[in-house]
């Protein structure tokens, strides 16, 4: 019998088609429904990119403005969300709590099974139930970091857009614009990117017809990988571990010869350096300027020519984040939480695509156990 031609972990597979966004390694370009995603975070706000993501044109005016008052009259959380979280021992991870509270409300959502007539949802109730998990994951990413700071929650401002409102409700300060822009800007780089783990995870869960949050879930727990998601927060356990620019060669050198894969660094697709950490990087020097923190970006400086230069592997979008959600003031443990803020609009938009043409995703697999044998009698 031939060897069956197998791709390990996907590597190189086109399993289906899509129209949300392209990610092009030849170009080292990334474009959402068409449009750089340079150019998205440099013109709009986040809520306009999840539109974009989700319908495939950007919003007007009154298409906007009804977004935004949608996604305010649903930043609260319920009080038996609230319930389930604080069912959780603080010394959860966050993104256990994250996957949790995005059940609860999937659970009290009293249509979302379906039925077997209509299993999934159509696609309007799906794009609804989108809007919705969008509007409340800032409440619940907040509602963890204060909590395991010990501190009470803080309620939504109807007078603040997304962004803002997110870090309104984070840390009780008006934010700065520098930091709202910055932020807003992490927001749209991480919100989608093809047909990556946490996505594809969504769209094999759609594929049964199973509902939009049992997807969102699945796609959470992938997401919390430090191969995937949790790679922003491993970021910054390493420049704590090295601490000083000038530590940087003494510990690659140890790091390397240990075989630690460096955290923030390389990707399955882009192999010549990811397209969106330039703007990233950016929004973070911004952030130095405004925090006076040039230590942090001499350690970026440091870590990044050095690997760069030893192992030819280039930062991904978690290398620049990492230490500018650190700057912003959130703990290195609500890092991948915020990706997932962002991302599930790249999951819904993919939710809805999947459920659209549908095709169950069944893979097959080559045997290579034990011979036939039999229970001796
Ligand atoms: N540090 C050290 N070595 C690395 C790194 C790294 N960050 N990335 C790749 N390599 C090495 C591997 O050890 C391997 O070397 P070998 O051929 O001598 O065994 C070679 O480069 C190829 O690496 P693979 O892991 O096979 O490449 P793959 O395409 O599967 O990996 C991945 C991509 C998983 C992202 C990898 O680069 C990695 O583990 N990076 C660190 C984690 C990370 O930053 N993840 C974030 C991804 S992007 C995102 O979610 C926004």
């Amino acid at each position: 019998m031939t060897e069956p031609d197998i791709k390990k972990g996907l590597a190189g597979v086109v399993v289906d088609t899509t129209a949300i966004s392209k990610v092009n390694p030849e170009t080292n370009s990334l474009l959402y429904r068409g449009y750089p995603v340079q150019e998205l975070a440099a013109t709009q706000p986040f809520e306009a990119v999840a539109y974009l993501l989700w319908n495939g044109e950007l919003p007007d005016a009154e298409q906007l403005a009804e977004l935004r008052a949608t996604e305010r009259a649903h930043r609260a959380l319920a009080d038996e969300v609230k319930a389930v979280i604080d069912l959780i021992p603080v010394s959860a991870h966050p993104m256990d709590e994250v996957r949790t509270a995005v059940s609860a409300i999937g659970a009290s959502d009293p249509n979302a099974g379906g039925s077997v007539l209509n299993a999934g949802g159509s696609p309007a109730e799906n794009l609804e139930r989108s809007i919705r998990l969008f509007a409340a994951l800032p409440a619940i990413v907040a509602y963890g970091q204060r909590r395991r700071r010990g501190e009470e929650p803080i309620a939504p401002r109807d007078d603040l857009d997304y962004s803002a409102n997110f870090l309104w409700m984070t840390f009780g300060a008006e934010p700065d614009a520098v930091v709202v822009d910055a932020f807003n800007r992490s927001m749209i780089l991480y919100a989608e990117h093809s047909f990556n783990a946490s996505t594809f995870t969504a769209r094999v869960i759609t594929s049964t017809l199973s509902d939009l949050y049992s997807a969102v879930v699945g796609a959470i727990g992938a997401l919390k990988g430090p191969l995937h998601g949790g790679a922003n927060e491993a970021v910054l356990h390493i420049f704590d571990e090295i601490g000083d620019a000038s530590n940087v060669k003494s510990w690659l050198d140890t790091a390397l010869a240990e075989k630690r894969k460096i955290m923030g660094f390389g990707h399955r697709v882009y192999k010549r350096g990811d397209s969106r950490v330039p703007t990233m990087k950016a929004a973070l020097d911004t952030l130095v300027e405004h925090y006076g923190r040039h230590d942090v970006a001499e350690l970026y400086d440091a870590l990044e020519s050095e690997f760069v230069a030893r192992k030819g592997i280039y930062p991904n979008l978690d290398y620049p984040s990492g230490p500018a959600y650190n700057l912003i003031g959130f703990d290195t443990l609500t890092f991948t939480p915020l990706f997932v803020a962002a991302r599930v609009t790249g999951w819904t938009a993919h939710v809805i695509e999947q459920a659209g043409a549908n095709a169950l995703i069944r893979p097959l697999s080559h045997y290579d156990g034990v011979d036939e044998r039999h229970i001796a009698r």
